[in-house]
């Protein structure tokens, strides 16, 4: 089983940015921390960051041929973009939406995401927890759908 991982704009400022929201974690140790998980669960994860929303769309084309599903946490794109949503459609891979912060205790332009009708589960307000909580959930919604012998 594979999962992608999607970081969207401004993720690559982990650890330096607004640490009193996002934390101290950078990046790379999200990543590490998914990378050791996804080994404990004998899965594999694929993991990209971009601050570019047309690269976010490329990469999910292209992931769909080896992912079961995706992580994802779209940033400021989840509260703004249709196209990010139709890109997630599109593949018809079961996702899980994370967010560090809980955007629902934030301002009020963070409380909707167009994703998150769309998405398998939301996990928002942990921190790094949160994507290990999305891994780990949607690895065990892959393993009871998964289709024997497929
Ligand atoms: C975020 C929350 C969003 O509102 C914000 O735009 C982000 C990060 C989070 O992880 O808490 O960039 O998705």
């Amino acid at each position: 089983m594979r999962i992608a991982v999607v970081h969207g704009p401004n993720l690559n400022l982990l650890g330096v940015r607004e640490p009193e929201v996002y934390g101290s974690a950078t990046l790379n140790e999200v990543d590490g921390a998914l990378e050791r998980l996804a080994g404990e669960l004998g899965i594999e994860v694929e993991c990209l960051q971009s601050n570019c929303e047309g690269r976010i769309l490329d990469f999910l084309a292209d992931v769909r041929e080896r992912a079961d599903g995706v992580v994802i946490n779209p940033a400021g794109l989840g509260h703004t973009s249709v196209a990010l949503l139709d890109g997630l459609l599109a593949i018809s891979r079961p996702f899980v939406e994370v967010h560090l912060s809980n955007p629902a205790a934030r301002e009020s332009f963070r409380h909707r995401s167009l994703l998150t009708p769309a998405a398998v589960g939301v996990v928002a307000g942990f921190g790094v927890d949160s994507y290990l909580s999305g891994l780990r959930c949607l690895h065990n919604h892959l393993c009871r759908h998964r289709v024997p012998g497929a």
